[in-house]
């Protein structure tokens, strides 16, 4: 069975959000299923609330962009290592460290059913981190578990009018997010146009969905439809 990369939005591990617990548990519960029937999973966790926090914080006195992006860095690794022990606790056969690159994390892969990392280098997203880490480790897929429900034509909060689409082609996709660049420290975009750019290269797919439904998650996993975007060659 190919490996399957998901790119957990840190937003999906936000204080604010009500319930958060159950959501980390039932993640656990669903990771460790997918393991038990042969999977091998990596898992790249977002910066959310803390590299929001840290970016503002330092936004006032740090001019170079690049490195506001290692503040995000950091708490993209600080989730990834509470979504790491939460796994470990749940007896999920997690690789130890939390890999800094795409070639650490492949390499962690060959001994562990899942790997957990965050982000790698400034100028992107994890979204572009776990596309990549996808096609360097030869997965099926790349998932990407994020706040919204669908791709929109448009931001569906600034237009209510926005269409939603249950499928798209890579290339309809890099139309929407627009071409890769990275724009500024913290701001986000549905797929980060940098990884999109390279899953077009490499025809990589890519389910696009609500990952505050673990239910979701678990369907997109296991092969069969989900509620969501379907985003193909
Ligand atoms: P996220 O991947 O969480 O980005 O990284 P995001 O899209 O802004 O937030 P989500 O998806 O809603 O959680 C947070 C920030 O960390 C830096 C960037 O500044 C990014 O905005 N970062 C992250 C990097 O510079 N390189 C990486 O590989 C990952």
């Amino acid at each position: 069975m190919a490996t399957v990369v998901v790119a957990l939005g840190g937003s999906l591990l936000r204080p604010e959000v009500e319930g958060r617990h159950n959501w980390l548990m039932e993640m656990v519960r669903v990771i460790g299923a997918r393991v038990e029937s042969g999977a091998k999973l990596a898992l790249v966790v977002g910066g959310g609330a803390p590299a929001r926090e840290g970016i503002e914080l330092a936004r006032q006195l740090i001019g170079d962009v690049s490195h506001l992006d290692r503040i995000g860095i950091a708490a993209t690794r600080l989730n990834a290592t509470i979504v790491r022990e939460a796994l470990s606790d749940g007896g999920v056969n997690v690789s130890e460290k939390i890999p800094e690159s795409i070639e650490g994390a492949v390499l962690e892969l060959v001994g562990s059913d899942v790997v957990v990392m965050g982000g790698t280098v400034p100028g992107q997203t994890t979204d572009a981190v776990a596309i990549r880490l996808a096609i360097q480790s030869g997965a099926e897929k790349c998932v990407i578990a994020t706040n919204v429900s669908k791709v929109y034509s448009e931001d569906p909060r600034e237009n209510p009018e926005a269409e939603a689409f249950d499928e798209l082609t890579l290339d309809e996709l890099q139309q929407i997010v627009g071409p890769p660049g990275h724009v500024e420290a913290g701001t986000s975009q549905v797929v980060d146009p940098v990884g999109v750019g390279d899953a077009l290269e490499h025809g990589l797919h890519l389910d696009v969905l609500d990952g505050r439904d673990t239910r979701v998650i678990k369907r997109s996993l296991e092969g069969e439809e989900f509620e969501g975007t379907m985003v193909r060659g």
